[in-house]
């Protein structure tokens, strides 16, 4: 699939079959995440890869809707605080780098048929509490990762000219 058929055609997913994700989709998945660009290098992030099967009551502490531990991962992004590299202003890229990682992991499992969806309405304690994360360690989001059970929806988006300005504001 060509990029822009890709970006087009990928959507939040929000209902997943129970079919398991073979081992080599998600090593795949899991090189994109590898390969993103991050700040000075400094790939301040790890992904946790959650197994669904037995552990529904702890997900849905941590996000409440059914679809979340429905597919048979879940996947978490976490940044570590203490490896993000800062703007001499002191203004960290730890939220930035961990998103453009997180997006490859997304961008690489719809190439491959495979659905997610971005989820940042968690409950922090809750997720640090039942994956033991330490202080420095933040998680940023959430994906499920299984194979899609809905169909894409239209894509609602603004218009190009508010999004986009030529030289000043
Ligand atoms: C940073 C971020 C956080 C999001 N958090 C949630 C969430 O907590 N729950 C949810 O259902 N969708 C969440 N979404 C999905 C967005 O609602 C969705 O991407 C947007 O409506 C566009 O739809 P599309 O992804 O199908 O193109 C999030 C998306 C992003 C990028």
């Amino acid at each position: 699939m060509d990029f822009n058929s890709l970006v087009a055609q990928r959507y939040s997913v929000r209902a997943y079959k129970p079919d398991p994700v073979e081992e080599e989709k998600l090593r795949q998945v899991l090189e994109a995440v590898r390969l993103a660009p991050s700040a000075c290098n400094r790939q301040p992030y790890r992904f946790l890869v959650i197994p669904t099967a037995g552990h529904e009551a702890e997900l849905r502490r941590i996000y409440h809707r059914s679809w979340f531990h429905q597919a048979p991962l879940v996947i978490c992004a976490c940044g570590l605080r203490d490896e993000a590299w800062s703007r001499r202003d002191g203004q960290s890229y730890l939220f930035v780098d961990v998103a453009i990682a997180m997006d490859h992991l997304i961008l690489a499992a719809a190439s491959l048929g495979l659905g997610t969806c971005w989820v940042a309405a968690f409950d922090p304690v809750a997720a640090r509490e039942i994956l033991r994360l330490p202080d420095n360690v933040e998680p940023v989001a959430f994906t499920p990762l299984g194979y899609p059970a809905d169909q894409p929806h239209a894509k609602e988006r603004k218009p190009l000219e508010a999004l986009v300005q030529h030289w000043q504001w």
